[in-house]
């Protein structure tokens, strides 16, 4: 029998014999058997050499086509078994055209991501970011933001007090203080970060909760600029369509005073207005205190509540949701 027609009979054994495997394990002894380092193909491959010259075109033309056809048959016979197979076990082939298996790793905290995105909102209007410590004195809490002794907000049953001297600080506010100590004017600064407050926790409500506070000192700084930014920072965050209006109110540290919100449209069209926090020029005695010449400088600041702004963007009814961890919930945003 010439080499030729071996190479026929081989075809047509090998293809007979591959329309017949049904599992991965005959895959694979087939695999071995034919196509394989030590198969039947290539064993008829290595006898090329003894054909005459003259032959050797056709006869390694006529392999070649062999070897080829029956690769692809191999591998279109692979992906039928594979799919077939289905269930993983049974069929161990891997049918490598499946999309990968996205290994699961977490992401931000909601949280996180909203602190990133107003941090990066207020540093697109020239603000740099400024932290202070959790555990903070009564100087920075009270005394330098211009909250007397007497000073209701001072009440051991509305603070964390660890000593006379020291708490869990009840608002960013104090930050102010710590940057204004540190450096002169001009000091354009945010400060994201969480207080405490003993409050009894519910829907609305935690003994622990996050503020950014904002602070602009320098010569000729308005209550004008003080309600652009809050606008722009509301309509970048919220969305363009978002109003806010500023009312009277009153906090020892800023004269005047004033409570900013903002019109917040709800999913069904009604409109409602949101407190988002507190703001106004700061006190001459705050600036005074920190060694400012208050007569030279003025400044505007404004601590808003980060959960409330969250729970308003993304339609959370439960703060409470935000700190329990629950993958289900965090792995929405
Ligand atoms: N610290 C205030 C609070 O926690 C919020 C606040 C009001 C901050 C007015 C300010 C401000 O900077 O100017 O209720």
């Amino acid at each position: 029998m010439s080499l030729l027609d071996e190479i026929r009979g081989l075809h047509e054994r090998a293809a007979a014999e591959l329309e017949a495997v049904a599992t991965g394990d005959a895959l694979e002894a087939w695999r071995i058997k034919y196509l394989g380092m030590k198969g039947a193909v290539r064993a008829v491959m290595d006898r090329l050499k003894e054909v005459p010259k003259a032959e050797k075109p056709a006869i390694g033309k006529a392999a070649n086509a062999m070897k080829m056809a029956l690769q692809a048959a191999f591998d279109a016979r692979a992906g039928r078994v594979a799919r077939s197979a289905g269930a993983r076990g049974q069929g161990e082939l891997v049918d490598v055209t499946l999309p990968g298996r996205r290994p699961q790793i977490g992401h931000l905290h909601v949280l996180a991501q909203t602190i990133n995105e107003i941090c990066d909102i207020f540093g697109r209007m020239g603000f740099t970011i400024a932290y202070g410590p959790e555990v903070e004195d009564e100087r920075h809490n009270f005394q330098a933001l211009n909250i007397p002794i007497e000073h209701p907000a001072r009440d051991e049953l509305d603070n964390f007090y660890i000593d006379e001297q020291t708490m869990l600080r009840s608002q960013t506010s104090t930050v102010q203080i710590r940057v204004m100590e540190a450096q002169q004017p001009p000091v354009r600064i945010i400060a994201p970060g969480r207080v405490y407050r003993p409050d009894t926790v519910d829907a609305t409500h935690s003994f622990m909760f996050q503020q950014v506070e904002g602070l602009y000192v320098d010569e000729g700084v308005t209550m004008a600029d003080l309600k652009s930014c809050l606008d722009q920072f509301c309509k970048t965050y919220f969305g363009p369509e978002v109003a806010t209006r500023f009312r009277p109110g009153f906090f020892p540290f800023t004269e005047p005073s004033g409570e900013v919100d903002m019109l917040f449209h709800n999913p069904d069209g009604s409109t409602r207005w949101i407190e988002l926090g507190g703001c106004g020029m700061v006190h001459p005695n705050v600036l005074a205190g920190v060694g400012y010449d208050s007569e030279k400088y003025t400044g505007y600041a404004f601590g808003l509540g980060i959960e409330r702004m969250v729970m308003r963007k993304h339609g959370i009814a439960d703060i409470r949701l935000l700190f329990e961890n629950d993958v289900r919930f965090l792995h929405q945003f």
